[in-house]
């Protein structure tokens, strides 16, 4: 077994990563959006079909577009937030394929006629890009918060008028509040989770 991150970069990416529950106030500079952009954009996805869409939601003015959509649950973590992602899928994806799969120059047709197809293939590969963003963040030294509890089609509705994107769920990152973090729940065991056949 190689150890190319080393346990110090294992732990920052998933064994110490905690879900953030509070905020220090340290900002997050656009370059650094950029920067984790730019390491997502890498991950894998069917054909490099790259279906997420991300809206980068910083300031007072965007933060109370959000506001209405979310459960009261995740009001505070929210607001308080330097910077919340809405994490979208394209439902229209197909159109890049010509650029982002030149390999298979008819790539585009396969989807023609299959809103299922469309939509299977635009939520799997755009949540796994979600998965994506979450490690990229904490690469980058950020911390982050998940969430699925808000009200979709309202968010859609705000952000996404033209109905082209849909929502899949929100992901704050900052800096975390370590004293904020809740005790560490446990995770299944291998033979719980896993068959080995
Ligand atoms: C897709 C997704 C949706 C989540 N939705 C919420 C949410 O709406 N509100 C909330 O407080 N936490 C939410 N969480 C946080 C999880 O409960 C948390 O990540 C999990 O319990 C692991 O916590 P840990 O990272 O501290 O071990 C969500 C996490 C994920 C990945």
């Amino acid at each position: 077994m190689t150890d190319i991150l080393g346990e110090k970069g294992m732990d920052l990416l998933l064994r110490e990563a905690h879900t953030a529950q509070a905020w220090i106030d340290q900002p997050v500079e656009e370059k650094t959006l950029r920067a984790l952009y730019d390491l997502v954009r890498w991950g894998p996805t069917s054909a490099n079909c790259s279906p997420a869409r991300y809206v980068f939601i910083t300031s007072d003015a965007a933060k109370a577009r959000l506001k209405p959509s979310l459960a009261d649950i995740n009001l505070d973590k929210v607001m308080a937030a330097p910077v919340t992602i809405l994490v979208g899928y394209d439902m229209e994806f197909y159109e890049y394929l010509p650029k982002l799969f030149p390999l298979a120059p008819d790539a585009k047709d396969w989807f023609t006629g299959s809103q299922q197809l469309i939509h299977d293939t635009a939520f799997r590969n755009g949540t796994l890009q979600g998965g994506y963003l979450i490690l990229a963040a904490r690469a980058l030294g950020l911390d982050c918060a998940p969430m699925s509890g808000f009200d979709n089609a309202l968010a859609d509705a705000e952000f996404f008028p033209e109905g082209r994107i849909k929502s899949n769920f929100l992901c704050c990152i900052g800096h975390a509040d370590a004293s904020a973090y809740l005790p560490r729940t446990p995770r299944l065991e291998f033979s719980e989770a896993c068959q080995l056949i």
